[in-house]
């Protein structure tokens, strides 16, 4: 099986990037993926907190710190801004840095309602400059070989998608979102939501459930079913009960196919055998028949050497960024995929208080 394990290099001077948002996620996911990135040199550093953004410029190797984003951007005049921060400052400060003439990588959700998330693509389209939203999950390797295998002719057409993905629901409002579920979904369930269109296209109406016996904290499991523009199906399974930090997508194919990633660490391939030449193994048990028959897969596991930032898709997220700058492939998702994802996720919302199908386009309407 080909794998989608790297990025090329574009070869190109480094970006000049500042960094926005010296937190949780920047320092355990982003800051130690850098070092992985010749094409980035970190220039500046910017947090409220200044110990923080000290700490970060020199765990980086030396970088100017800030803790006032504009006085950063005069004195440092970056070419990126990476913003990492919560969605309260991620929409107002990733405004002022594309006015600035920064191209800007913003961490999800890019917003805390849909209208904030378009007027960054809107701005970033007025100006010229790549906007990309944080989605590490569609950039890690195990993901970008499914979405290839998937893409093929052999594969057929994706019919199917089911994303689980886990998470709690907060039990006070987080980031300030009401009803509690927002929280959620803005944090969390938005990840599979945009894996779901990185394979099947735009959504068109969204109906979402959730479990309402037994006493799960926050709330109990919710599962949400999306119907595709192109007429296709996502299954979300948001699961507010997990043993550990599931993450899981199978995408099912018209030609009697499927690919599986379990944890972001292992990709199956599974396609008829009478399809690919290889024998079927006989079962253990012949008289059976078909139900104990064992099938031929083709798998694929994250190298055990490859560093967590790298299998998780925060390296190859970063590198997908700095050569869409340098004049790439156009990085994705976009601020458009964001602005997308929003109303995904406030059609899911609205499902779950009225009981009914929310189209993407009621939403669209309203809250655009
Ligand atoms: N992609 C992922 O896997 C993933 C995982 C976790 C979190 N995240 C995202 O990362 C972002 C940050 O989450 P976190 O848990 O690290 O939050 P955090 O609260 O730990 O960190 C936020 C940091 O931003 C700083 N900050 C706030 N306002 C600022 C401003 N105006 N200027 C400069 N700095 C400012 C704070 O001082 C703090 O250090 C969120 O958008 C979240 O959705 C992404």
């Amino acid at each position: 099986m080909r794998t989608e394990d790297s990025v090329p290099e574009s070869g190109l001077s480094p970006v000049r990037v500042a960094l926005v948002g010296c937190g949780r996620h920047a320092s355990i996911c982003i800051h130690p993926s850098l070092p992985y990135l010749p094409q980035i040199q970190v220039v500046a550093v910017c947090d409220l907190d200044q110990s923080r953004a000290r700490a970060t410029a020199e765990r980086l190797g030396g970088a100017a710190v800030y803790t006032k984003t504009a006085r950063m951007l005069a004195a440092e005049q970056p070419e990126a801004v990476i913003a990492i921060g919560p969605p309260a400052m991620q929409n107002p400060v990733g405004q002022e840095c594309l006015a600035h003439g920064c191209h800007l990588l913003i961490d999800k959700p890019p917003g805390l309602c849909p209208a904030d998330a378009r007027q960054l693509a809107e701005a970033a389209d007025a100006a010229g400059l790549i906007g990309q939203v944080g989605h590490n999950q569609r950039h890690s390797p195990a993901m970008r070989t499914a979405r290839r295998i998937a893409a093929s002719a052999e594969f057929g057409e994706p019919t199917t998608v089911f994303a689980k993905y886990c998470g709690e629901i907060p039990t006070e409002p987080f980031w300030g979102l009401e009803p509690l579920v927002r929280g959620l979904l803005y944090y969390q369930a938005v990840h599979p939501v945009d894996t779901s269109r990185s394979i099947l296209g735009e959504i068109d109406t969204v109906t979402a459930y959730q479990v309402q016996s037994g006493s799960v904290p926050g709330g109990g499991p919710i599962v949400v079913m999306l119907e595709f523009v192109n007429g296709t199906l996502a299954v979300l399974d948001q699961n507010t009960a997990t043993p550990y930090f599931q993450v899981r997508t199978t995408i099912t194919g018209s030609a009697g196919t499927s690919v599986d990633v379990v944890d972001l660490d292992r990709v199956t391939y599974l396609q008829r055998p009478e399809d690919t030449g290889h024998r079927r193994v006989e079962p253990a048990q012949p008289e059976f028949g078909m139900f104990y028959e064992v099938m031929p897969a083709q798998t694929w596991q994250v190298p055990r050497q490859y560093p967590a930032e790298k299998a998780w898709g925060y390296v190859d997220q970063l590198a997908a960024f700095a050569a869409a700058v340098r004049g790439g492939e156009p990085a994705k998702p976009t601020l458009w995929d964001g602005y997308q994802n929003l109303l995904a996720l406030e059609a899911i919302s609205r499902s779950l208080t009225t009981g009914r199908p929310v189209p993407i386009d009621e939403i669209r309407t309203e809250l655009g």
